[in-house]
């Protein structure tokens, strides 16, 4: 990919803290080959409290990297008060900026009493975001309704994103109302994209950010291979398709809008 020198992006969700990323070295090859992309700045996200630690440690060991810390809802059980200090303690820090993924997934839950308990654990991380002064980052996967409604009724105060958008424009709408950004990544490149080229074409762009969620879901051309955050510029690069303007452009709006709402 030629032109990097004046592109910067930022991989707003990734996991460079996933075991993929274990071998010796592979995470600061992984930055290398970003910020050889123009990928200058990445937040990885927490899942769990371990994988939230990584994120912090990765953040503490590399410029330009920064870490969510939180329970994914795939992850949901009950928090303690001894886990509400360890995430506020990690909130302190200056590479930590925001509390995510939180959320919630019905696609891989289907339990009805987990499900409520993931509804909990939302509510419970939107608060402790609240009371942190941090936003949040969102995994909603076919939990649009309640996600929303969550937000409407309980995310007062908070700003964050909708990470991974794969909701309807409809949607998208009221999410964009309530003053959240939404996220994009791989399956905005995938032939079956679906409404999700519609929404980025309609959409402000002053509120959409992008990112890979790597190691999953790689965009075309790499699509089925490990996803990294170098990546992101396959995603940048279809939003400028979409939306007839330059890569450049893409970059400089997603940045600052990277900018804005993690004050990175
Ligand atoms: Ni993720």
């Amino acid at each position: 990919m030629a032109d990097t020198e004046a592109i910067w992006l930022v991989d707003t969700h990734t996991h460079l803290n996933d075991a993929q990323f274990a071998g010796e070295g592979e995470v600061a090859a992984a930055i290398a080959r970003a910020q050889a992309a123009g990928v200058r700045q990445l937040i990885n996200m927490g899942d769990t409290l371990a994988s939230s630690q990584l994120a912090v440690d990765i953040a503490q060991q590399h410029a330009g990297v920064y870490a969510g810390v939180g329970i994914h809802p795939e992850e949901a059980r009950p928090l303690t008060a001894a886990d509400d200090a360890q995430l506020a303690a990690w909130a302190a820090l200056p590479e930590v900026v925001c509390i995510g993924e939180i959320g919630l997934d019905y696609h891989w839950v289907k339990d009805e009493p987990q499900r409520a308990l993931q509804r909990e654990i939302f509510v419970h991380q939107l608060d402790l975001a609240r009371q942190l002064h941090l936003p949040v980052c969102i995994h909603d996967r076919e939990a649009h309704g309640d996600t929303l409604a969550i937000l409407q009724k309980e995310g007062q105060g908070v700003r964050g994103v909708l990470h991974c958008y794969s909701g309807s424009w409809e949607t998208a709408q009221a999410f964009l109302k309530l003053g959240f950004y939404l996220g994009v990544d791989g399956p905005l490149t995938f032939k079956k994209a679906a409404k999700l080229p519609d929404i980025v074409r309609q959409m402000p762009l002053e509120r959409l950010l992008v990112e890979t969620d790597a190691p999953y879901m790689a965009p075309v051309p790499q699509r089925g291979q490990r996803n990294e955050p170098a990546f992101v510029r396959y995603v940048a690069a279809k939003v400028a398709e979409l939306r007839g303007i330059s890569l450049a452009e893409v970059a400089q709006r997603t940045t600052q809008n990277a900018h804005d709402l993690y004050s990175i």
